[in-house]
Order: C-alpha cells, then structure tokens, then sequence
C-alpha cells in the first residue's frame, strides 16, 4: 500500500543560506549533488527549500510504515527532463515517486513511498 507525504516551506527561510555552498547547515541536510543542483541556478533558495520540504515529506510518508529516515539518508536528483526522484540506499526496500513545485514565496512536495515487496 502507498503511503504519502507532504511538505511546504517559506523559501525566505533558506535565502540566508545561498553564499556560501559550503555553509555547515546545509551540508548537514543536503548532499553535495544537491547543492551543486540547487547552487547552479540564480535563485537556489527556491530548490533548496523544494529539496527540504521533500526530505519532510518522506519522512512522513516512512513514519506511516514505522520507518525512521535521517534528511542525509535522502537525496533528491533530476533526471534529464527535469522531473525531480529520490535516491535512497538498497537496504530501504523502498519504491517512490516525487512531485516538486516553487513559486516566489512557497516551495511544497509530495512523495508518495511503498515498501517492495520481496521476491524470493
Ligand atoms: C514540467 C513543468 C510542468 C514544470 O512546470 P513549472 O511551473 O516550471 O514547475 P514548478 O515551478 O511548479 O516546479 C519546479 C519543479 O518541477 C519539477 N520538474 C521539472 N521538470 C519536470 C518534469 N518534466 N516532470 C516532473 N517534474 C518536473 C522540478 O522538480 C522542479 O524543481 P527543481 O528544479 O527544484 O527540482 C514545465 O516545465 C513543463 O515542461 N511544462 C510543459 C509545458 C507544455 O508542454 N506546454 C505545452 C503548451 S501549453
């Protein structure tokens, strides 16, 4: 059965964040791929609050399955065309999908999350 999550934050609140790629803070929450991601556009408080609310998001959907994720344990990618996944380690067993979405004020995802089952 899906479980989902769902997540929405102020991008005023990463914008003092955004001059310094290597600020401690962020590299407690984010990965080094999503800042350079997040830091390769001209406003990365917008994708940076995206990736945050989704790492919220997650960890919602898991705690319905009595599963504990820390924000360095989920890292969120592109593919090519834009549309944002997540990368989680193997062991998780766990299947995802992702919707992001930013305007001016408001970052806000959605993550839907199943365990996999076993194939024996
Ligand atoms: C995909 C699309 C709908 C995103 O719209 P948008 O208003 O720019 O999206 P938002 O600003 O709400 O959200 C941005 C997030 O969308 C996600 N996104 C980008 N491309 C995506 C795609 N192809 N599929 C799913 N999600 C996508 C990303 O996560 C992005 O955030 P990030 O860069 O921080 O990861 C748009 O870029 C697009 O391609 N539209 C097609 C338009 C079209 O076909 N028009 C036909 C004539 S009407």
């Amino acid at each position: 059965m899906f479980k989902i999550g769902v997540d929405i934050e102020d991008i005023k609140r990463f914008e003092k964040y955004v001059h310094d790629i290597g600020d401690e803070f962020l590299k407690l929450i984010f990965t080094q791929k999503e800042l350079e991601y997040c830091f390769s556009y001209k406003n990365p408080a917008r994708h940076l609050a995206a990736r945050f609310c989704a790492k919220e998001a997650l960890v919602k959907a898991v705690s319905d399955l009595n599963l504990k994720l820390d924000y360095c344990e989920i890292e969120i990618l592109n593919k090519p065309n834009g549309a944002p996944f997540y990368v989680l380690d193997e062991n998780k067993n766990l299947n995802t999908s992702l919707s992001l979405s930013h305007d001016k004020t408001k970052a806000m995802a959605v993550a839907l999350v199943e365990r996999r089952k076993r194939v024996f």
